[in-house]
């Protein structure tokens, strides 16, 4: 099932993740409109605003190569070297981004593993949120 696909992919990205500040290893999983998945992981900066996280790194990546609407990710976090012991939400630049360029059905699953995950609409992520239709 799709859903196993991004988790498992999620979770396998994070081995990826350049995090020698923080050492929270995040992995995402994207699933673009016409079925591709983008994946992504956290790329830290000793600037650490410059950090990326890796939500917004699936993203970008997906957007660079001409991807402009997206169906679902997947997110998993946790410390460097363990299986993540929480939900990893995406924090509030990131659903921002996420809006940019979700689906009207847009899912958020966040998973600890492929049997324990959550999933949420982007709305009740982020309510009342500003996108691009409120300034046309
Ligand atoms: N991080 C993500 O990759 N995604 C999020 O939504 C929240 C935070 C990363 C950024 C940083 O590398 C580390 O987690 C700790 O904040």
């Amino acid at each position: 099932m799709m859903r196993d696909k991004l988790i498992q992919l999620a979770l396998d990205a994070r081995e990826n993740a350049y995090i020698p500040y923080s050492h929270y290893a995040v992995g995402a999983a994207l699933l673009t409109e016409d079925g591709e998945i983008y994946c992504g992981c956290n790329v830290e900066s000793a600037s650490y605003g410059a950090t990326n996280c890796a939500e917004r790194t699936a993203i970008f990546k997906a957007v660079s190569e001409g991807k402009r609407k997206f169906r679902a990710i997947a997110v998993a976090g946790g410390m460097e070297g363990e299986e993540p012991k929480d939900y990893a939400y995406p924090c509030g630049i990131c659903r921002q981004v996420i809006k940019e360029f979700a689906s009207e059905d847009f899912r958020i699953i966040v998973a600890k593993s492929l049997t324990d995950y959550k999933e949420y609409s982007l709305s009740e992520l982020l309510p009342f949120g500003f996108g691009g239709e409120s300034i046309k």
